[in-house]
């Protein structure tokens, strides 16, 4: 079977890696892919931001089944487009996708099945979140409702700054474009969990649980990025609470969106905070997360292709996960002034010397081959990520493999995975 992958960054090269070891699998084409995915996958140019541009080459490829990576085609409805031409897409339709797509609908949804969120309030104007503020203690969070590439979340220190926040989101000062509506939550505090399902539409795998670093910098400070690493243990999540999650707020979110007539296929990633009240939901996205999916996929044992293939047949019931025992990671090397402005065009050299590290697989993000070599391409660059029977292990292979790799300007957090490291027992 040829697989198509929709996207270029880290998340699809992992994608890629495992969708390339099925044995069922004769041919992975990513579109537009990076330098990195080149060495996998045959990679073809598309404009993601153009539902015809991705119709026209699935069209083209005639792919058995397709993978949509980043959240933008979801939002322009290329699952309703693929499947209304009776091809096989695993993804979420446009109305499913609205979980992520718009936040005020998320929080409304969540609202309306009793699935554990914060409290907040939905404003269309900015003299109703004024109101809404008055209500709220600080620090007080002010989202846009729309997708904002990581950008639309500002947790404002008093009532005075919300109000200003929700009216540069209105006007369009803040992100370039005015917001229709503005969320306006509460402010929770806990540890943040990355808790991502696979769903059928009926019902729910949940994969190995994981934490990312949004932060540009250690001890979690500075602005926020597209994520400088993740990891992936056991410990994460006692049983437990993984159960406890699955069924008060996975499958009620699944069941619930069959109820509305948006029944969900793809992959379901629930944002929690795990505060003192419990799991709450933060966000959900409609997709694989980036870097959690690079740590995700290194674990995963079972067939990749098989299980998004009975998520797409709606046979997910009978599909079993398996997964490595231990853990993972995954930490990522940004150029110099990420998540600012950044030169490219550096070469990269050390790979060969990281990907023999044992248990490493380097993940490219931004990457191209330019002149018979590898430059760097983007702001976050390589996802080194590695396994290991143990947390501390996975990341002595990563750190490792790090030391091998150089281009002008590399940056990395060197304390991915601290939060577990600092508990005892773990
Ligand atoms: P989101 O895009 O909604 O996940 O928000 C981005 C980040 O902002 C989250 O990963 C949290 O770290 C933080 N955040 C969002 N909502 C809240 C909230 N209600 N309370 C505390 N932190 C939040
Ligand atoms: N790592 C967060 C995300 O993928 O949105």
């Amino acid at each position: 079977m040829k697989v198509l992958i929709l996207g270029s960054g880290g998340r699809e090269h992992a994608l890629a890696w495992a969708v390339a070891r099925s044995p069922r699998v004769t041919e992975v084409v990513c579109a537009p892919g990076n330098g990195g995915i080149a060495q996998t996958a045959r990679c073809v140019p598309v404009e993601l931001k153009s539902l015809d541009a991705m119709v026209r080459l699935a069209e083209a490829e005639q792919p058995g089944l397709t993978i949509v990576g980043p959240e933008l085609p979801l939002a322009l409805g290329i699952v309703d487009a693929l499947r209304e031409r009776g091809w096989r897409v695993f993804g979420p339709t446009r109305a499913a996708a609205m979980l992520e797509t718009s936040k005020g609908f998320a929080k409304q949804f969540l609202h309306r099945h009793n699935i554990p969120t914060g409290n907040y309030a939905v404003c269309s104007t900015a003299a109703e979140a004024e109101k809404a503020i008055d209500i709220f203690h600080p620090p007080i969070v002010v989202k846009a409702d729309g997708l904002a590439a990581g950008k639309g979340v500002v947790i404002c220190p008093s009532r005075h700054a919300a109000v200003e926040t929700a009216q540069g989101l209105f006007s369009g000062a803040l992100l370039g474009e005015a917001e229709r509506q503005v969320v306006i939550e509460e402010f929770l505090e806990g540890d943040e969990i990355s808790f991502l399902c696979l769903s059928d539409g009926k019902h729910v795998a949940p994969l190995v649980p994981a934490q990312d670093h949004k932060r540009v910098g250690e001890g979690d400070t500075g602005p926020n990025t597209g994520g400088m690493g993740a990891y992936s243990t056991d410990e994460l999540l006692n049983p437990g609470m993984a159960e406890w999650i699955r069924r008060h707020i996975a499958e009620p979110t699944v069941r619930a969106m069959a109820e509305e007539d948006a029944p969900f296929t793809g992959v379901l990633y629930c944002g929690l905070m795990m505060t003192a009240r419990g799991p709450q939901v933060l966000e959900f996205n409609a997709r694989f997360g980036d870097p959690e999916t690079q740590a995700i996929l290194l674990r995963l044992e079972s067939d990749l292709v098989d299980a998004l293939e009975a998520c797409v047949d709606g046979r997910l019931a009978e599909t079993e996960l398996r997964w490595a025992p231990g853990a993972s990671v995954c930490v990522v090397a940004s150029s110099a002034g990420y998540p600012g402005s950044y030169q490219t065009g550096l070469p990269i050299t050390g790979l060969a010397a990281a990907g023999q590290v044992p248990g490493v697989q380097v993940f490219h993000a931004g990457t191209v081959q330019a002149g018979g070599q590898l430059v760097t391409a983007g702001g976050r660059v390589l996802g080194v990520s590695a396994a290991a029977d143990s947390l501390k292990d996975a990341l002595t292979r990563a750190y490792q493999a790090l030391e091998e790799i150089a281009f002008e300007g590399m940056y990395f957090r060197r304390d991915i995975g601290h939060r577990a490291l600092g508990k005892p027992g773990k």
